[in-house]
């Protein structure tokens, strides 16, 4: 079958190889058709070294797709039901998924068996999920029911972006009616976090981006105020008085760009970090500020989602129209456009783009 493999790190190429197979399905393991995947900044990330990953590796982490095939003891599924792939899975059964209720951060999906393969050679797959190939086989903790009436395409965003973005907000920095919040990077996570922040009932939502274009989008998602950076400072004395936003969220993963949200906080506000940057790469705070200001500095992974109940519970807002995930999709391309879709990923006219198989 088609999949985009990583072949080397770093890279701008991804290789769309049309001889991937998968191994056989083994007891606990669920095979799903992949519908359409969402192209995310952390795809790009790793194939840049940002997000460590070994090649080869079939990319892809947010997919909805329809079950083909439950290995034994699978039962919460059945060929035909409609799935969303979780990229951070939780087990059920371990400390975090049951004594310390943050299921996002359970590690049990790092250590399922590669399920891709090329001729004889084992072909991994980012964070397991591997939503860049027409079929993939995942643990049943990943395969997460959905009604069969949601789209497929606007289900695939659920799986990382819209997750990330809306359980930042909800979950993580847990925004509060009538409060003040800067998002700082417009993208597909972003924009999810701009949402997430008005169903949370925000008074004021400051979108800051480069693009006057994710600008001019990010008002369309519910942004009250949108702003180049060099805008902010004049943006945050009117909405704030000078004092700073109860909420800021990074969504760009620049360490330059962390700091900023922290120093745009309030004096006990929540600057949450939603952005991924490199390992190596670090951000100063002093040793007396963090206790002066007494702010909250958190990351926020996941969306701090518990994706059993989350999933479902985004795709109901959707339902209801409380979220808008078809006005994400900025283009539409096919597996063998992957690499044109991580050139233009930054531009001003893309939130989300989506592979259809
Ligand atoms: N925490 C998690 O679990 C998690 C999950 C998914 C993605 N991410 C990370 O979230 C980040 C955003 O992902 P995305 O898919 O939305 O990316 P994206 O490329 O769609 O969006 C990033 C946005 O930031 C803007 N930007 C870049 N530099 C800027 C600057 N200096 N000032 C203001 N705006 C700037 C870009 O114009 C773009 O609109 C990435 O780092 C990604 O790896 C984290
Ligand atoms: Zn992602
Ligand atoms: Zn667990």
């Amino acid at each position: 079958m088609l999949a985009a493999i990583l072949t080397q790190v770093p890279t701008d190429e991804l290789v769309i190889a049309d001889d991937i197979t998968l191994r056989d399905i083994a007891p606990g393991d669920v095979r799903v058709k992949i519908a359409h995947s969402g192209v995310c900044h952390s795809d790009l990330s790793a194939m840049n070294g940002t997000i460590p990953l070994q090649p080869p590796a079939v990319l892809g982490h947010e997919g909805a797709g329809v079950v083909l095939d439950v290995g034994p003891g699978v039962t919460h599924v059945a060929p035909g039901d409609h799935v969303i792939i979780a990229f951070s899975p939780p087990c059920g059964n371990c400390n975090y998924c049951v004594n310390r209720k943050q299921p996002n951060l359970c590690m049990a999906g790092f250590l399922t068996q590669p399920q891709f393969m090329q001729g004889d050679t084992v072909v991994r797959a980012m964070t397991n999920a591997g939503t860049f190939a027409e079929e993939t086989i995942v643990p049943a903790m990943a395969a997460i029911k959905i009604d069969n009436d949601v789209p497929l395409d606007v289900a695939a965003l659920v799986g990382c972006g819209v997750t990330t973005g809306v359980g930042a907000a909800l979950n993580t920095a847990k925004v509060t009616p009538g409060s003040s919040v800067v998002v700082i990077g417009a993208g597909g996570v972003g924009v999810a976090a701009i949402q997430g922040a008005a169903i949370a009932g925000a008074s004021e939502i400051v979108a800051v981006d480069l693009h006057e274009g994710k600008l001019d989008r990010a008002k369309a998602f519910g942004a009250t105020h949108a702003v180049l950076p060099d805008d902010l400072p004049a943006a945050m004395a009117e909405i704030t008085g000078g004092d700073g936003f109860d909420f800021a969220l990074e969504c760009i993963g620049l360490p330059s760009t962390m700091r900023q949200a922290f120093d745009i906080t309030r004096r006990g506000g929540t600057a949450c970090v939603v952005g991924v940057g490199r390992m190596e790469e670090t951000f100063e705070l002093s040793a007396f500020e963090l206790f002066f200001a007494e702010k909250i500095l958190v990351g926020s992974y996941y969306g701090g989602a518990d994706v059993r109940s989350d999933f479902n519970r985004f795709l109901r807002l959707y339902k209801a129209g409380r979220l808008d995930l078809e006005g994400m999709i900025s283009r539409r391309i096919k597996i063998d456009e992957v690499n044109d879709a991580m050139a233009c990923m930054g531009d001003a006219d893309i939130i989300r783009q989506v592979i259809d198989f």
